[in-house]
């Protein structure tokens, strides 16, 4: 296996009384897609919370075990560079309604205080739209809603703003759940892409897709959970 980036050590992760992960342990190798299945409610969006840090922002989270990231504790990293650097895009997508297409690609930035030169700001516009095989339908539709794109195209669109960050891992939480068989396609070619600079960690119900993407899937990994 190639060297990895994530591991998840003796994780356990619930809430109040309850514990939905119960001792996992993981390796996600890095550039490669890694795809994890289970039944509905078996903890898989509280797995990729717990890798960026967003499950203990529930008041009744809690959490114990240890994952790291490059070889370093995930608590040693700042929350908002570990969000950089791995980048969740939810289950239900949603683009900033009050931002055009455009700005929603920089939002990663502009909401962090980040400034861009105009000249940068082009520049991770078209290299993440092309990332994420949306470039060719917005291009010439930079300003309109994004709510003017189809639910696939939004997928992509939040997909892009993410990559607009340079992160090094995608968590991607059932990016497929919503859509269509062209849509899913397109999605599937995207990810294909991103490897290996990208590392991709995916949730997915569905067995065939990881067929699909199976010359770049290498790991497989299911967890179960009570
Ligand atoms: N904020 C919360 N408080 C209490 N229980 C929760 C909360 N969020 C999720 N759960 C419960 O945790 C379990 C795992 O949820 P989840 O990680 O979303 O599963 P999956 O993504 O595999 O469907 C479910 O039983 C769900 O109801
Ligand atoms: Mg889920």
């Amino acid at each position: 296996m190639s060297e990895p980036i994530i591991v998840v050590e003796n994780l356990w992760a619930g809430f109040q009384d309850r514990w939905i992960l119960k001792n996992v342990n993981l390796t996600i190798p890095k550039g490669k897609i890694t795809a994890i299945m289970g039944p509905s409610g078996c903890g898989k969006t509280t797995l990729l919370r717990c890798i960026n840090r967003l499950h203990q922002l529930f008041p009744n989270a809690k959490i114990k075990g240890r994952i790291l990231f490059k070889g370093r504790d995930i608590y040693h990293f700042k929350p908002s560079q570990l969000r950089r650097e791995i980048v969740m895009v939810s289950q239900k997508p949603t683009p900033f309604p009050d931002m055009n297409i455009r700005e929603n690609v920089l939002a990663g930035y502009t909401l962090n205080g980040i400034k861009l030169k105009e000249d940068e700001k082009e520049d991770i516009v078209e290299r993440s739209l092309k990332m994420a095989y949306l470039w060719d339908e917005v291009k010439d539709r930079f300003s309109e809603s994004p709510l003017t794109l189809s639910g696939g195209q939004i997928q992509r669109l939040c997909i892009a703003r993410a990559l607009a960050l340079n992160p090094e891992a995608l968590l991607l939480d059932e990016p497929t759940s919503a859509l269509d068989k062209k849509a899913t396609h397109h999605l599937e070619k995207l990810l294909t892409g991103l490897t290996p600079e990208i590392t991709v960690l995916i949730i997915t119900h569905d067995l065939h897709q990881t067929d699909r993407i199976a010359n770049n899937l290498t790991e497989w990994s299911q967890i179960t959970g009570g």
